[in-house]
């Protein structure tokens, strides 16, 4: 089985999963924007997909070839759905499968999975197990913070290196952190060190704050790991994973119409399906950059139905 984390370029980029923005359509508008060398979807969690409510979650790894390599992220705190859910996952023609170890939602914390496994790491090697015997040969990478309190590369970022994973993103804050402080991007020489001496074979991706290509190119001469991950970097700019665009030179029209197309795409693929908010939220991500966007985006946000926000956007852009 093809290992593709082997075979990408030297940085390469990567779409982080990101709940209820990173969905089928926003990944699809994206690979047209310019491609990212990896894509991620949100996660999914394995116990909902091992149970009667799977229907509910199946669009969650809804995708197309074009936005292959893809992994398939996924949570929970039970091997046995793991097991089960990398079978599934292979089925789908998935490139790889990643396990979320990093979430900070306090609910899921309790129940053991995501970053709840940082204090359990008895159970996270068994869930890595549980998923490689299930992947049928896909690449298992998982995706984490450097602590659950306090930093912990050592014990932490220690022990994931000695799994055989393929893959490791490292989001570079602890747990209580959230995303609210500046990403220890010092600490990457020494997790680099780290991985050459325990698992020079896991590819090693840095995640935090990243908002530009030429970011990039210049933290990837400073500390040396393979891959970059890109979250909200993308809501200021969804073009960034485009050399040759200009964000500053995408005119008024040209946002407006590519949040039409994402409206249109939307409803053909989701319908009323999904959370409605969440679309509208999309406008903060197109509609800006410019005079007046504030007053648009405001009036956009008053919508109350998909057919009333095709409209005002509609409007708007004539
Ligand atoms: C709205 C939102 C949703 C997220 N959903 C996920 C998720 O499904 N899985 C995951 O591993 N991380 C998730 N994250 C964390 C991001 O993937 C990323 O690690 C974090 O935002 C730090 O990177 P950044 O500074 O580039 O945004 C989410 C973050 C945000 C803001």
């Amino acid at each position: 089985m093809k290992n593709f984390w082997l075979e990408l370029p030297r940085p390469f980029t990567v779409l982080a999963p990101l709940d209820g923005v990173t969905d089928f359509v926003f990944r699809q508008m994206i690979v047209k924007f310019g491609k990212p060398d990896v894509l991620f979807t949100e996660f999914t969690s394995c116990d909902g997909l091992q149970s009667k409510g799977k229907k509910k979650l199946e669009g969650r790894l809804m995708f197309k070839p074009n936005e292959e390599p893809i992994v398939a992220q996924i949570w929970g705190a039970n091997p046995k759905d793991f097991y089960e859910t990398a079978k599934y996952i292979k089925k789908l023609r998935f490139s790889g499968i990643d396990i979320n170890m990093g979430c900070p939602i306090a609910d899921i914390i309790k129940g053991g999975g995501c970053s709840g496994l940082i204090k359990n790491p008895k159970l996270a090697a068994e869930i890595i197990k549980a998923t490689k015997d299930g992947a049928g040969g896909l690449p298992v990478s998982v995706k984490t913070r450097i602590g659950f309190a306090n930093e912990s590369i050592e014990d932490w970022i220690g022990f994931l290196l000695k799994q055989d994973l393929a893959a490791l993103s490292i989001h570079l804050r602890t747990v209580g952190e959230l995303s609210k402080t500046p990403a220890h991007w010092e600490l990457m020489p020494k997790i680099i060190k780290m991985r050459d001496l325990y698992a020079p074979k896991t590819i090693v991706i840095g995640n935090g704050d990243i908002i530009s290509f030429q970011e990039i190119k210049e933290k990837y001469k400073k500390y040396r790991c393979e891959g970059f991950m890109v979250g909200r970097g993308i809501f200021a700019n969804p073009w960034m994973f485009n050399k040759s665009k200009n964000v500053e030179e995408i005119s008024v029209k040209e946002r407006f119409d590519t949040f039409l197309k994402h409206i249109k795409l939307y409803e053909k693929t989701w319908g009323n399906t999904r959370n409605f908010a969440n679309l509208k939220k999309f406008c903060k991500i197109y509609i800006n950059n410019f005079k007046d966007a504030g007053e648009y985006r405001k009036k956009i946000m008053e919508s109350k139905s998909l057919k009333e926000l095709t409209e005002i956007v509609e409007t708007l852009r004539n």
